[in-house]
């Protein structure tokens, strides 16, 4: 299995999101490539069984342009992106919260719910990223 997680990140929560998404996909002995938004080279989304694409939220329920270059530099919807992102409810209390993973869900018409995170996901709120992973890869056999 070979996975993709793409994301953005300026403080470094979506960044926490990343690693612990792939430190639990290569427990399960999948290939993990990380491509930042922004930073590295291109990807060719076609090499991946699975796209991790990550944001955080910005003023008012905005995805940030970053992200926005990027879908454009995919230049196509493929069917296999899972959207996780990390928010604050103090902007703007629950309706914008996270709405950038809303919008992208959306966006990719994607087959898993969004992964929303209030800020760091250290502590209590790792445990909703794995039980999340279960759901993306529900069909994948000995992933538990
Ligand atoms: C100017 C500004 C606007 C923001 N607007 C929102 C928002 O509308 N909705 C939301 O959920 N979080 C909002 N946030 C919070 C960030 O999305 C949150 O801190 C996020 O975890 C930052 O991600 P990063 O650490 O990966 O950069 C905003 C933060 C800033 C600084």
């Amino acid at each position: 299995m070979r996975v993709l997680i793409a994301y953005l990140s300026y403080s470094g929560n979506t960044q926490e999101v990343a690693e612990l998404i792939k430190e639990d996909c290569r427990h399960h002995n999948f290939i993990v490539d990380i491509h930042r938004i922004g930073i590295d080279a291109p990807v060719k989304p076609s090499d991946y069984d699975y796209i991790f694409l990550g944001t955080f939220t910005w003023g008012e329920g905005t995805t940030p342009d970053e992200v926005k270059d990027f879908i454009l530099e995919i230049g196509y919807k493929p069917n296999n992106i899972a959207v996780f992102g990390t928010g604050d409810t103090q902007f703007g209390g629950d309706e914008q919260f996270c709405l950038a993973v809303d919008k992208l869900v959306k966006f990719y018409n994607s087959p898993w719910r969004g992964l929303k995170i209030e800020q760091s996901p250290r502590g209590s709120q790792e445990k909703l990223i794995f039980q999340w992973l279960g759901g993306v890869f529900n069909h994948v056999t000995n992933f538990a």
